[in-house]
């Protein structure tokens, strides 16, 4: 078979930027990561022993395709009570990781030749997803704002595309890779303009529990008909690889989601999904913990970027820092990152991927002493540009 006879949106995409960044850099044995987005802590006992359980009752048949009942129930309540989600069982899809609930809701919302609005630095998946399914992104350069989209530029990208129908926009709060966080103004002022303008938003709020100092909003309160929204447990519980998620919505929307995830992956897997309920039910206060050290590492590494002189955006949620290449490196993302890494043997992600070539992505996701090693290159490889300065 020709590759030239596969489908093109498929052979144009790229595989992830990150992922490959990071299995090069891992050739190196004495590499220490900062690179991936993946808590660094183990699924809380509870959720493993409810996982060892379901399999001896021998939950092994097909659930139902939007998740089980239990699931979608516990999953109603405790959004709600978390961030005030006002979705029944009905309104609530369990997903394949929050991914899948990504693909299923570009796959229903969009038409080729869509439109759809990207406030950058971004996660590099929308931008596949919107190529896979034909869609035209639309980047908005965020960082003069504190990585904060504001309606005007909203605005002025529907001016400056005339010819296009601009039909969605992806959130992303609190942001992977600059941990930036809406306020509830912040929100409410998006509103108007995406109203007018019949805008659907997805609202990826994978990292809602993780915020340090302030408190997590969902546009969903003030666009209630307009927003889905994508969450669920891999960053919260730590499960990343039990790959389970939720995409909340308006009912009519919700059903024909529903559909397109079916035929993709009928539904996540059973025992899974029983665990997830005791997650849900019994592991209010899982992130908590998990949180608590987030915190601290960031401070640590914000209080050493400062005193070394080198800025980022001020992160209030998740467990990035996305901070800028000093000029004096006069290094793009990629050779500042690749020079850490075969050099020093750190390793941080390129900021290119997320759509600034002058930046790089540090998770703290990353043991103590990884980050002191991590600040430990850092120093020594600028200081050698202060010898070449002379
Ligand atoms: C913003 C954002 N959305 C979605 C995901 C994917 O989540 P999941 O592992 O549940 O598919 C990630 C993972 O890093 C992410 O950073």
């Amino acid at each position: 078979m020709q590759e030239s006879q596969l489908n093109p949106d498929v052979l144009n995409v790229e595989p992830s930027a990150l992922r490959k960044f990071d299995h090069e850099i891992s050739a190196d044995p004495k590499i220490v990561k900062l690179t991936l987005g993946e808590p660094d802590f183990n699924v809380p006992e509870h959720v493993k022993e409810a996982a060892i359980q379901a399999i001896k009752d021998d939950r092994s048949h097909y659930p139902y395709y939007w998740g089980i009942q239990e699931l979608r129930d516990a999953a109603s309540k405790y959004y709600g009570e978390k961030f005030g989600y006002h979705y029944s069982a009905n309104q609530i899809l369990c997903t394949v990781g929050a991914t899948e609930g990504l693909a299923a809701t570009f796959k229903t919302l969009f038409q080729p030749g869509d439109g759809v609005i990207i406030p950058s630095p971004a996660y590099p998946v929308y931008k596949a997803m919107a190529g896979v399914n034909h869609l035209k992104p639309i980047m908005i350069n965020t960082k003069e704002n504190g990585c904060i989209l504001t309606a005007s530029q909203i605005q002025q990208a529907i001016d400056d595309n005339a010819d296009l129908k601009i039909k969605g926009l992806v959130l992303t709060d609190p942001s992977n890779p600059t941990g930036a966080v809406y306020s509830e103004q912040e929100l409410a002022d998006l509103v108007p303009v995406l109203k007018a303008n019949h805008i659907w938003v997805i609202s990826d709020e994978i990292y809602g529990e993780l915020t340090y100092g302030v408190n997590h909003y969902t546009l969903s309160k003030w666009l209630p008909d307009q927003t889905i929204i994508i969450n669920g447990l891999s960053k919260s519980h730590a499960m990343t690889g039990w790959r389970i998620g939720f995409v909340f919505g308006p009912t009519g929307i919700m059903d024909q989601i529903a559909k397109a995830h079916q035929f993709m992956v009928t539904t996540p897997t059973s025992i899974v999904q029983y665990a997830s309920v005791e997650a849900l039910t019994h592991g209010q206060h899982d992130a908590e913990g998990m949180r608590k050290i987030y915190e601290q590492r960031l401070a640590y590494l914000t209080t050493e970027l400062d005193a070394i002189g080198v800025s980022y955006v001020k992160p209030k949620g998740a467990f990035y820092i996305f901070a800028t290449i000093p000029a004096k490196c006069h290094q793009d993302s990629y050779a500042f990152a690749r020079k850490l890494a075969t050099d020093y043997h750190v390793g941080v992600i390129p900021g290119e991927p997320f759509g600034d070539s002058h930046a790089i992505r540090i998770s703290y996701a990353s043991s103590n002493d990884n980050l002191k090693a991590f600040v430990a290159a850092l120093k020594a490889y600028l200081a050698t540009f202060e010898t070449v300065a002379g």
